[in-house]
């Protein structure tokens, strides 16, 4: 297989007279790619969003978007998530491979000697206002861990790794309990990665003992590890390419993916359902959406243009594991009822827009007892594993220059009319 080589025949580009020669690169499978490193800054490219941009070579995830399929190096992401708990998916993603029994034994070994928290985060824990949102308090908290009498700038890719993977559980399980007026407690090297977790959270519910829960917890960490080039990887190896240490990089992961339209979209789509209400109010909020006075959260996405399948199998898992205690949830059947009602809406249908992994996982995480406020944290504590797979790829692999992109300015000119500069190049602003 001829992995990002070049197609014998080029792409011909003429510009003003000047015919540039742009080599075609073959994808593993996927899309082909235009590489127009020939034009030498002569021209920019302008393409607002990334929509049409491969930023680098990567070997760690692939999305059709057309088939709605989703891989983690070269494996299917419905047997990861079936047959392999979440730390096999991190080992994956890290290190290339799904681990033999030894090294999972020996990669969990280092990640148990790591998660004790420093009085400092602990500390710093105990000063956050009651009420602060969760994704804000673990900005706050990444913060602490990094500040340690070693500097991190110097810190291995790898060492960060390991103290980051195996913090992040029990940083996310005391943000929890904060929530909750209660204190943190420490974690259980006995138990899995995920039974610990549900664990610190919640000690006397004993979830952390029952398969299926442990089970549901793994299938979701691991349909959140990872996800390409999205907003917050991006962000994350755009601060890495500068060689600030991987905390730093992890942090600024962490805010990009706070917002609505990237993994605060969980939390925001179960509020939605909830001011939806019931089905009667399905069509006026249809109507609203397509009105544009309303965005149906956990619906569409940059790279699927069919159902996104980490939502397929969250929809499953909930009827499997879920409906198999209770016999009615209000907020999965009006999220059903509201998928259907608008896959057949002429707006949807036109655009293409299927439900992404944030359509039921708020549910799938209120019916596990996490507050809705708590989810795009469990997101962060997921995606953490492919943040760091990137960041070490970009560093060992595929190493690329600075991230520092181009811009069409617009502006005004200082030798020309102020009056009239803006009107001048008025045209070409979006
Ligand atoms: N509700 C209503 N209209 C929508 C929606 C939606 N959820 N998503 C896209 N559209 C419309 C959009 O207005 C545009 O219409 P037009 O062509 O007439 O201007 C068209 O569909 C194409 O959308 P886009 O905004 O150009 O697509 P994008 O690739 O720039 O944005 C997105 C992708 C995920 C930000 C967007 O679909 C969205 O805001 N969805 C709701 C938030 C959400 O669920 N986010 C989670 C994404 S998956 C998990 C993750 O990666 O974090």
């Amino acid at each position: 297989m001829n992995r990002g080589t070049n197609i014998k025949e080029n792409a011909k580009l003429e510009v003003e007279g000047n015919i540039f020669e742009l080599p075609l690169l073959r994808a593993s499978q996927g899309q082909t790619v235009i590489d127009v490193s020939p034009l030498k800054s002569s021209y920019f490219t302008y393409d607002p969003g990334f929509k049409n941009t491969a930023a680098c070579k990567s070997e760690i995830c692939f999305i059709d978007g057309a088939k709605g399929k989703l891989e983690y190096r070269g494996v299917d992401i419905d047997k990861l998530a079936s047959d392999h708990d979440y730390l096999e998916v991190v080992h994956l993603l890290y290190f290339g491979n799904l681990p033999s029994k030894e090294e999972l034994n020996a990669f969990k070994a280092k990640l148990d000697k790591n998660m004790k928290l420093s009085q400092q985060t602990l500390n710093y824990l105990a000063t956050v206002p009651k009420g602060s949102h969760p994704m804000e308090i673990l900005m706050g908290l990444l913060t602490t861990t990094m500040l340690k009498p070693k500097n991190n700038e110097s810190a291995s890719i790898d060492d960060a790794m390991i103290d980051l993977i195996a913090k992040i559980p029990v940083i996310c399980a005391a943000i929890y309990r904060h929530g909750q007026g209660l204190k943190p407690i420490d974690p259980d090297p006995e138990l899995s990665y995920s039974a610990n977790f549900l664990y610190m959270c919640f000690p006397d519910a004993k979830f952390h003992l029952d398969d299926d829960f442990v089970k549901a917890m793994d299938a979701i960490f691991t349909l959140h590890a990872e996800h390409e080039q999205n907003a917050s990887t991006t962000t994350t190896t755009t601060v890495a390419s500068t060689d600030a240490s991987p905390y730093a990089s992890v942090l600024s992961g962490v805010a990009a993916l706070s917002g609505p339209k990237h993994g605060g979209a969980n939390e925001a789509c179960v509020n939605m359902l909830k001011e939806i209400g019931n089905r009667e109010n399905i069509p006026s909020f249809l109507d609203k959406v397509t009105k544009r006075e309303a965005v149906l959260m956990g619906f569409g996405h940059r790279v699927y243009k069919s159902k996104d399948p980490r939502a397929t199998f969250i929809q499953k898992l909930f009827k499997d594991i879920i409906s198999k205690a209770e016999k009615d949830n209000p907020l999965f059947d009006l999220a059903q009822d509201l998928e259907k009602k608008a896959l057949n809406d002429e707006f949807f249908k036109k655009r293409a827009l299927f439900p992404n992994v944030d359509f039921y996982s708020g549910i799938m995480l209120s019916a596990m007892n996490f507050p809705t406020n708590f989810f795009t944290v469990l997101f962060a504590l997921a995606r953490t594993s492919g943040w760091l797979s990137h960041i070490k790829e970009r560093a060992e692999v595929y190493s690329q220059p600075i991230t520092r992109p181009r811009q069409l300015y617009v502006g005004k000119v200082a030798d020309e009319d102020p009056e009239v500069t803006p009107d001048k190049y008025s045209h070409q602003k979006p």
